[in-house]
């Protein structure tokens, strides 16, 4: 039997940049600039890091010992101070750096200045408490501007940051600080989640009182009467910053010097630390901003995820930050108050690049395209899509609904590679569900278990054959799992992702490894068989899960939400059956379908199959301290 992914997916449609997209584009012709950088991977690093500020050069680009990489040698820098200070020293000074919007509509504005003065006053209380260079600080706080501020603010004392989602619970934020032995907790009172109030402060209490290493808790106080706090060890946010000074030299820190620790659980088993460094992860993040969503300065920029996950940390703090970009950032879920609610912002705010989930589309889907047309959103102007594969149908929905016109930049990486790997750029042809091609300076390709590369639309693993400056330098005190990923399969990176490249080089992810379903001797990814359930008009989330089968080794099982109004009969599971015949034939038809009112999904939207299979199969459910309900 084959190892390989077979691929059943068939998708024609092929959208060509508009000549608005490419009069102004930053990169005019894809193939030859990334030809160029895949000649000289190296050079094509050092002239971009070259746009950003070192207090003292790298001897070598890059020193690679399999599989530890080192980028920009022997360089000092300060991430923050390339955030900040870069701009300070500028017209930029008064830019608006963050527009910050809150559940309740309370909105704050902040320019490059004001930043600059805030996180240099919490540097300075930062040391005050005796935090130094190369210390934990857990930053456990709502999508609030201090957020922000915090991370910047470690950064530049050379503290390490963990940002820890404020959705998780107390097990799994005690379990993060206990493994980065953390010194100091920065979090709030409250947190809001569709009006419900979320008491944070109780969370951390119960984390903190098994948490010997936490010297200080700092609490961000949003309601009045302020919560209590038991002092010295509770401070207030607002008390400690009072009497700070607004200036705080960024420390120059080593280019390999570590950034933050996050933690990722993926869909599966237990957290990994996740360790990203100041120098290379810079020039990953803060170029794949520019070049991806094409920025300028006039654009504003609005990336719906959380700072406490990855696409937080690169695509709403440090990437757009390094560029000097206007960033909206906005508490709260995508349908509340109403499912218009994003729409309303883009049109307030006059929003330009707009980067979001497939989850949320599909659920905002749901709510019909009426949402979307009573605003205006002609300002609109980049689209972006990460997490999971975004499926035709919710690719064609999110292109009609924002005008027919705007390019989507399904944007494929994770939270070890830091900065964006496989992407359109505004000016390459799109085809709706892939991914398209490899950023600049990076060298992707599809091979089997032995590293072969395979040939145009044969199925296997998604692999990165060189290493990349923004890549995880290790897995907190975990260095042996670090090793995995280059030790899967030989001589390269494994993402863990199966995925297929067409005729012209496109790359289509098709989920997980560890999720392939084998049925009758074919090996399917789960992501085309969703893809084919939710193109039916009634479906509007699917996952699927292989069950043992003893006649064809697996049988298909799939979980469906339906679309608001639409009823469970058996003539409308035929015809969802009937769908993925059509879409992909006999073998990915499903044999079971439920009909679900939710699936299970981590705290970032993604589905956790291995969760579904395991409660079908009545096994232990594993960890599942990232589960979102
Ligand atoms: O399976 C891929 C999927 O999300 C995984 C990485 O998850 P995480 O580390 O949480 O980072 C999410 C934000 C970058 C990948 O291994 N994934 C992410 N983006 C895409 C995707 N799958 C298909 N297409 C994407 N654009």
């Amino acid at each position: 039997m084959s190892e390989n992914i077979d691929t059943l997916l068939k998708e024609s449609r092929v959208y060509q940049p508009t000549a608005q997209t490419k009069a102004a584009a930053h990169i005019q012709d894809y193939e030859s600039a990334y030809k160029k950088s895949i000649a000289d991977p190296e050079g094509f690093w050092a002239t971009v890091a070259k746009e950003l500020e070192w207090f003292s050069p790298w001897t070598k680009v890059l020193e690679w010992n399999y599989p530890w990489a080192k980028w920009f040698v022997g360089a000092t820098c300060n991430i923050a101070y390339n955030c900040l200070d870069r701009h300070v020293k500028t017209w930029r000074k008064n830019k608006v750096a963050i527009i910050w919007v809150s559940e309740q509509d309370q909105e704050r504005v902040i320019t490059y200045g004001e930043l600059y003065r805030q996180v240099n006053r919490c540097a300075n209380a930062l040391k005050k408490l005796g935090i130094t260079k190369g210390d934990r600080v857990t930053i456990y706080l709502p999508k609030v501007p201090e957020q922000i501020v915090a991370m910047l603010a470690c950064a530049r004392i050379g503290a390490i940051h963990s940002v820890v989602y404020s959705g998780f619970s107390a097990p799994a934020l005690a379990n993060r600080i206990q493994d980065a032995e953390a010194k100091l907790v920065i979090t709030a009172d409250v947190g809001f989640d569709r009006g419900k109030v979320l008491n944070l402060k109780t969370v951390v209490d119960q984390a903190v009182a098994n948490s010997p290493t936490v010297e200080r808790v700092v609490v961000l106080r949003r309601q009045t009467p302020g919560v209590a706090l038991a002092a010295p060890k509770e401070l207030d946010w607002h008390d400690w910053l009072k009497n700070e000074k607004a200036v705080c030299e960024a420390e120059p820190l080593d280019a390999e010097h570590p950034l933050y620790i996050l933690y990722t659980s993926g869909t599966t088993g237990k957290p990994k630390g996740v360790v990203h460094v100041h120098g290379g992860y810079m020039v990953g993040t803060y170029i794949t901003t520019k070049y991806v969503f094409d920025l300028k300065e006039d654009d504003v920029y609005f990336c719906v995820a959380d700072p406490g996950w990855v696409t937080g940390h690169s695509y709403i703090v440090y990437g757009p930050l390094l560029n000097g970009a206007t960033i909206l950032t906005a508490e709260g879920k995508p349908d509340y108050p109403t499912p218009g609610r994003w729409w309303d912002l883009i049109e307030r705010y006059g929003v330009s690049i707009f980067y979001t989930t497939p989850t949320a589309i599909r659920l905002l889907m749901r709510y019909g395209e009426d949402w979307p047309k009573k605003y205006d959103l002609s300002s609109l102007r980049v689209l972006g899509s990460v997490g999971e594969p975004i499926n035709p149908e919710a690719w064609e929905w999110f292109h009609r609904a924002t005008g027919g016109d705007k390019p989507i930049m399904d944007t494929w990486w994770q939270t070890e590679t830091g900065s964006i790997m496989i992407t359109p750029l505004p000016t390459v042809p799109l085809k709706p569900g892939s991914a398209t091609r490899p950023f600049l300076g990076i060298e992707a390709d599809v091979v089997d278990s032995a590293g072969n590369s395979l040939p145009a639309n044969a199925g296997g693993f998604a692999v990165i054959k060189k290493p990349w400056p923004a890549m995880m330098r290790t897995i907190y005190k975990d260095p042996e799992r670090y090793k995995t990923y280059w030790n899967t399969i030989p001589n390269c990176y494994t993402a863990g992702d199966i995925c297929h490249k067409d005729e012209d080089g496109y790359m289509w992810f098709m989920g997980r490894a560890d999720d392939v379903i084998k049925v009758a001797g074919n090996r399917l990814g789960t992501a085309e068989v969703e893809s084919a359930l939710v193109s039916h008009h009634a479906v509007a989330e699917a996952a699927v899960i292989g069950k043992p089968h003893k006649l064809v080794g697996e049988s298909i099982k799939a979980f469906i939400i339906l679309k608001q109004g639409e009823v469970e009969s058996p003539a409308l599971i035929q015809s969802i059956k009937d769908q993925v015949m059509t879409e992909l034939g006999k073998i990915a038809v499903p044999s079971e379908i439920d009909i679900v009112p939710s699936l299970p999904k981590t705290r970032s939207g993604k589905i956790m199959r291995r969760v579904l299979k395991a409660k079908e199969l009545g096994q232990d459910l594993g960890d599942i301290s990232t589960i979102e309900d």
